[in-house]
């Protein structure tokens, strides 16, 4: 199959559907690659390693669209981009469909085959290609935090692992999950002291044997999260309820018993954000204070690191985008949880969650695909 790469072209976006690295893999598997100019710019690889990897470059966006059967990217498609989908055309990316009339609209225009990244599931109920961005974002939670707490910056001038001789500072994460874990990775592994609140007791089980006593676990709960938040010098937000906008667990209320320049990092704001005093902010202005607190709110957290969230996010695609490419449609049927991300084809809406949210009919994902292959199954499986 014919595999296009074409460049970011989201404001601030700097990843890359597919690094050097992935390339080589989709060739050993001989398939082709057309990747456009500077692609790779943002995560230091230019044209001459996509050469060098195997891959063809196309001057420009244009003719990596009309090239491919199948497009590579990671953010959802600009309107330009749904306009150069073709039909049949298979697109594998981040969508994010459900509050996205539009976006939705254009690629059922357009026809094409959308797998999103994030409806991918895995065995576990997981979702594998959403994780490697929580991952990053809840490293990152903690380095923000850090820079937050500088006197220079606003913060209590205090440095997350303290010294011989002096308290840490004390980090509350709210959410367990992914980001969460990640998060009390980092800040235990510099010496902090490290609380996480959890729903769930089986997560919380789970995360008493991962640390090993390292850090403290507590049920969430309004009186926890009051006792734990008045006392916290950062409080990191990574709760997410699946399908649902993030809880308020923080109210304005209760910032006025925190210390003063304290930090909250609500990674939780690309679903809305669970401290009621969120909102979104950029990497170019990322902290804003309310009532003495700074708050850190970066919405594509992961986008400051490209390199690293490039190579996260290529390590988690890489066997899906291959079995599209070996496979064509076919791979939709012989994998459910490939198939689970399969959200737009052929103009039609086929992931319930999708239909739901936009009040659109939806198809069924192995009647759409087997339609597609008894029509135009040759061309397809090649
Ligand atoms: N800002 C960014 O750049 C960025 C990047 C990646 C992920 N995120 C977001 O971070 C959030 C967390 O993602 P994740 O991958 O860790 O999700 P996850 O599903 O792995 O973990 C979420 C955890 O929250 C817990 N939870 C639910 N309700 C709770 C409550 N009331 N109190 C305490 N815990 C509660 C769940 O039990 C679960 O363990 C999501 O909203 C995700 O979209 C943001």
């Amino acid at each position: 199959m014919k595999v296009g790469v074409p460049k970011e072209i989201k404001p601030q976006e700097y990843r890359v559907g597919l690094t050097p690295g992935a390339v080589r893999e989709y060739l050993a598997a001989g398939h082709e690659v057309v990747v456009e100019t500077n692609a790779g710019a943002g995560i230091g690889a230019d044209d001459a390693a996509y050469l060098k990897a195997g891959a063809q470059i196309a001057p420009g966006a244009a003719q990596v669209f009309a090239d491919a059967e199948m497009i590579v990217k990671v953010k959802e498609p600009q309107p330009q981009e749904w306009q150069r989908l073709s039909e049949g055309q298979i697109l594998f990316t981040y969508l994010h469909l459900a509050p996205d009339p539009r976006q939705t609209e254009g690629l059922m225009k357009s026809g094409c085959t959308a797998v999103a990244y994030e409806t991918v599931t895995d065995a576990r109920g997981g979702l594998p290609l959403l994780a490697p961005m929580s991952e990053v974002a809840g490293r990152l939670s903690i380095e923000a935090a850090g820079m937050a707490l500088k006197s220079s910056n606003g913060g209590r001038g205090l440095l997350l692992g303290g010294v011989p001789g002096v308290q840490p500072a004390k980090v509350v994460v709210i959410g367990g999950g992914v980001v969460g874990t990640h998060a009390a990775r980092m800040a235990a592994g510099l010496g902090a002291e490290v609380t996480i609140l959890d729903r769930s007791l089986p997560r919380l089980r789970e995360l008493d044997d991962l640390f090993m006593s390292r850090i403290k676990t507590r049920f969430s709960s309004i009186e926890s999260i009051e006792e734990e938040v008045f006392s916290a010098d950062v409080v990191i937000g990574a709760v997410l309820v699946p399908g649902a906008s993030a809880p308020k667990l923080v109210t304005r209320d209760m910032l006025k018993e925190m210390k003063r320049g304290a930090v909250v990092v609500d990674v939780a704001i690309d679903q809305g954000g669970c401290f009621e005093t969120s909102h979104a902010t950029t990497h170019a202005d990322p902290t804003y204070v309310v009532d003495g607190i700074i708050h850190y709110c970066v919405a594509n957290m992961p986008g400051s690191v490209p390199l690293t969230s490039s190579h996260a996010l290529n390590n988690a695609t890489l066997p899906f985008g291959l079995a599209l490419a070996d496979k064509g449609l076919r791979a939709l049927l012989d994998d459910p949880h490939l198939r689970a991300g399969l959200n737009v084809h052929r103009g039609e809406i086929t992931h319930p969650a999708v239909a739901k949210s936009l009040g659109l009919p939806l198809k069924d994902a192995v009647e759409a695909v087997q339609e597609d292959l008894r029509r135009h199954g040759a061309r397809l499986a090649s």
